[in-house]
C-alpha cells in the first residue's frame, strides 16, 4: 500500500505541492495503479467549455485495478464482507480471489447478453453482493453503469433508463428491508411498462425466493446466466477518459441530471481519498453504512476501499431493524475499525438514547465519519462521546456527487478537528469564496459560496447527453470556477464549514432533491393548480419538505386531498419525497415579474417571522398574512 499521511506537516505539505505542481502530484498517485500504457500528458483543461481531461491517451481497466492487482499480494483476503439485513441470517464473505472470478463470469455472462463497450446497464437492486459483482463486472467490460436506488419509484426508475437509453436491467424478486419485503422486480416490470424501448434483458437476482411475474423473452436468472460462464474475462483495454458510470443527480431546476465519471481520474482520487481520509491499514475493517444507489457508495463501499485492497462491508438493512441497536451491534460482531454513516441516521439513534449503544464493545472503531449533509453539534458531540467514546475522530466529510470523491474533510487523527466544520481541502483541492458576484473572498473569517478554482481528478465530465446543462449548471455562475450550489465559511485558522444549499435544493435525510422536481409531482394531482416546495429545518431529517398548494375548488377534504397527494409523489420520485407538511393556499406571494418569493415561504415554513423582510413589493402582499395564518396547522 502507498503512503498515507499522517502527520499535519505532512498534510500541508502534500496540499502544498499539490497546488504548486498538481500534475506531478496526480502522476505519482497514478503511478502506483496498473495501465495497459501510460498517458501522454497528466491535465488538460478549461472551465469555460466546461473540458476536463486527465491522464490523456492513459489505457487502463479499473477492474485490473481493483481486483487483479491484488491477486498476488491479498488473493485470499476478504474483499466484501457482506452482513444481511436478518441478524440471524448467513454472512456471506468474498475474497479477493472470488470476487476477482464472480465479476469475470458475469463479465462474461453479461457479454453473452450482448452487452459491449459504451452500452449503458442499469442496477435497481437490493444491497447485495451481486450488486458491486454486477457493477465491476460492467466496468470489466468497458459498458457503463447506472446504479438508481431502489427507493425510486417506477416512473424515476422509467425515466433515468430513459435518459440515457440502458439496454439491460438488473435486479432483484424483492428486497429486504427491515420488516418488509421490498418488491422491485415488479416495480421494474411497472416501469418497462411505462415504455422503456432500449432495455433488452431484463437480469433477476434470486434474494428472497418469493414469487414474482416472469416476462417470457426479456427476463433471465441472474443464476442462469452465470452457469457455465468461465470465470475468467480479459477486461477490455479503456481509455482513462472513457466513461465509467452515470449517476442521476438533482438540481434546482428540471428534471434529474446524469452527471458522468470518466475512469482514470476517478480511479485515482477514490483510491487516494479512501486511503487518506479513513487511515486504512492492512487488515483493518471498514464500514460504509450508505447505499450504492448513491455517490457514497459508489466510491466508499466499492470502488475506492477495492482499489486500495480494503476490506469493505456491505449491509442490507436499516439502522432501527430488528432494534436501534443494530449498527453497534455489527460493529461488535465484525470488529469495525473505521465507520462512516449520516448526520441523518446519527440524530435518529441519538434520540433513541444511549442505552442502544451501551451494551455493546465499540472499542475496535478508530475512525468514525460522516457525509451527506451539515452535522449539527449535539449530533457531532454525541457521536464523538457516546460512539467514538473521544476515541475515534470524526472525519466529517464534504463532497458530491459531481465531485466523485471527498473533498473537504478532517483527516482523522492528522489534522485537528471542529465540531460542525468539515475543515480543509485534501491534497489537490483548491476551493474558493466568493460573493454574489463572484468576487474572490481573501483571508480569514469569511462567509461566501463555494467554489472550486482547479480541477482535481474526479470531477465530473459532463451531464449525460447534455453537455450545455452542464456548463450552465456549474460553470457559468462564475466565470472560470467550479460553482458547487453550497454556502460555507471559513475561520481564523482556514477550516471550512459548510452552511447548506443556496439553490432550491433540499437536503432531505441526506437525500437530495430540487424543489421543483417535487412541485412537478405534486402538479401532477389533477386538483392542483400551482405549487411551491421549500425545505425547513427538521430535527431528524436535517430539512423536512413543505409544499404550499394551490388547489381548485374541487378540494373538500383535506385530509383525503393530503393523503392523494402523498401518493402522487411517491408515485411520481419515491417515498423520500414526499413532503412532510402540506398547506394549502390561495395564491404564493409573487414579485411583480412573477418570481415565487421562496424566501418568504422558507421563513413562514420554518416559523421564523421577525425577519420577513420587506414584502410591501409583492404583487400580492395580502397572501403572506393568510400563509402565516395557515402555517399554523398544515396537514
Ligand atoms: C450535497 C451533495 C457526498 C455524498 C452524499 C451527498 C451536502 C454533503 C456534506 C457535509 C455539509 C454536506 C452539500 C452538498 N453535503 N456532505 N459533510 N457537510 N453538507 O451527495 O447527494 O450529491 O449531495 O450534500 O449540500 O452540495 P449529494
Amino acid at each position: 500500500m502507498t503512503h498515507v499521511i499522517k502527520t499535519f506537516d505532512e498534510y500541508r505539505q502534500a496540499w502544498k505541492k499539490s497546488v504548486e505542481d498538481p500534475e506531478g502530484f496526480w502522476a505519482e498517485q497514478a503511478e502506483t495503479f496498473q495501465w495497459h500504457k501510460k498517458w501522454d500528458k497528466v491535465l488538460e483543461w478549461n472551465f469555460q467549455d466546461p473540458d476536463v481531461k486527465w491522464f490523456i491517451n492513459g489505457k487502463l481497466n479499473i477492474t485490473e485495478n481493483a481486483l487483479d492487482r491484488h491477486l498476488d499480494t491479498r488473493g485470499d483476503k476478504v474483499a466484501i464482507l457482506w452482513e444481511p439485513n436478518d441478524p440471524n441470517a448467513m454472512v456471506r464473505e468474498y475474497t479477493y480471489r472470488e470476487l476477482y472470478h464472480e465479476v469475470n463470469k458475469m463479465a462474461n455472462a453479461l457479454k453473452a447478453k450482448g452487452i459491449g463497450k459504451g452500452d449503458r446497464v442499469c442496477f435497481y437492486m437490493p444491497m447485495v453482493p451481486e450488486l458491486a459483482i454486477g457493477v465491476l463486472a460492467t466496468a470489466r467490460i468497458g459498458a457503463i453503469h447506472s446504479v438508481v436506488f431502489a427507493g425510486f419509484s417506477a416512473q424515476a426508475l422509467a425515466d433515468r433508463i430513459n435518459d440515457s437509453d440502458c439496454k439491460m436491467v438488473i435486479t432483484s424478486d424483492y428486497n429486504h428491508r427491515g420488516a418488509k419485503n421490498i418488491p422491485v422486480k415488479k416495480i421494474v416490470d411497472d416501469a418497462l411498462e411505462m415504455g422503456c424501448p432500449t432495455i433488452k434483458t431484463v437480469i433477476v437476482h434470486k434474494n428472497t425466493g418469493d414469487d414474482i411475474a416472469w416476462n417470457e423473452g426479456l427476463d433471465v436468472w441472474w443464476h442462469e446466466v452465470m452457469e457455465g460462464q468461465p470465470d475468467t474475462c480479459p477486461a477490455e483495454v479503456m481509455d482513462a477518459e472513457d466513461p465509467l458510470f452515470i449517476l442521476y443527480t438533482s438540481g434546482s431546476t428540471g428534471k434529474p441530471k446524469g452527471v458522468l465519471h470518466t475512469i482514470g481520474g476517478y480511479m485515482v482520487y477514490a483510491e487516494y481519498s479512501f486511503r487518506n481520509v479513513f487511515q486504512y491499514e492492512d487488515g483493518d475493517t471498514y464500514w460504509c453504512t450508505a447505499d450504492v444507489g448513491w455517490i457514497t457508495g459508489h466510491t466508499y463501499i466499492i470502488y475506492g476501499p477495492l482499489l486500495a485492497g480494503a476490506k469493505t462491508m456491505m449491509f442490507e438493512g436499516v439502522p432501527t431493524y430488528p432494534d436501534a441497536g443494530r449498527f453497534w451491534q455489527v460493529c461488535e460482531k465484525h470488529q469495525v475499525n473505521q465507520f462512516y454513516t449520516a448526520p441523518t441516521a446519527i440524530r435518529a439513534l441519538m434520540a433513541q438514547g444511549d442505552e442502544w449503544v451501551e451494551g455493546y464493545d465499540l472499542s475496535s472503531i478508530k475512525v468514525l465519519g460522516s457525509v451527506g449533509e451539515p452535522i449539527n453539534e449535539e449530533a457531532w458531540n454525541w457521536y464523538n462521546e457516546v460512539v467514538g467514546k473521544k476515541n475515534a475522530p470524526i472525519a466529517d466529510t464534504w463532497w458530491q456527487t459531481e465531485t466523485g470523491g471527498i473533498l473537504i474533510t478532517t483527516l482523522p487523527g492528522v489534522t485537528d478537528q471542529k465540531p460542525t466544520y468539515a475543515c480543509y481541502p485534501l491534497p489537490g483541492v483548491q476551493p474558493i469564496l466568493v460573493d454574489a458576484e463572484g468576487n474572490e473572498l481573501e483571508g480569514n473569517n469569511v462567509e461566501g459560496l463555494l467554489c472550486m478554482k482547479f480541477p482535481w481528478p474526479s470531477i465530473l465530465r459532463t451531464t449525460w447527453g447534455d453537455h450545455e446543462r452542464c456548463r450552465s449548471t456549474y460553470f457559468s455562475m462564475y466565470d472560470g470556477l467550479y460553482f458547487t450550489g453550497d454556502g460555507a465559511k471559513r475561520d481564523a485558522d482556514g477550516r471550512y464549514r459548510i452552511i447548506g444549499r443556496v439553490d432550491d435544493v433540499i437536503n432531505v435525510s441526506g437525500h437530495r432533491m430540487g424543489t421543483a422536481e417535487v412541485e412537478n409531482a405534486i402538479n401532477e394531482h389533477e386538483n392542483v393548480i400551482e405549487s411551491a416546495v421549500v425545505g425547513y429545518p427538521h430535527n431528524i431529517k436535517g430539512q423536512g419538505i413543505y409544499a404550499y398548494v394551490i388547489t381548485d375548488h374541487n378540494v373538500s377534504d383535506l385530509d383525503k386531498f393530503a393523503k392523494e397527494l402523498r401518493a402522487v409523489v411517491t408515485r411520481e420520485i419515491g417515498p423520500i419525497a414526499k413532503p412532510d407538511r402540506i398547506q394549502v393556499v390561495s395564491g404564493l406571494p409573487k414579485t411583480r415579474s412573477g418570481k415565487i418569493m421562496r424566501r418568504i415561504l422558507r421563513k413562514v415554513a420554518a416559523h421564523d417571522l421577525d425577519s420577513l423582510g420587506d414584502t410591501s413589493t409583492l404583487l400580492n402582499p395580502e397572501v403572506v398574512e393568510e400563509i402565516i395564518e395557515g402555517s399554523e396547522k398544515p396537514v
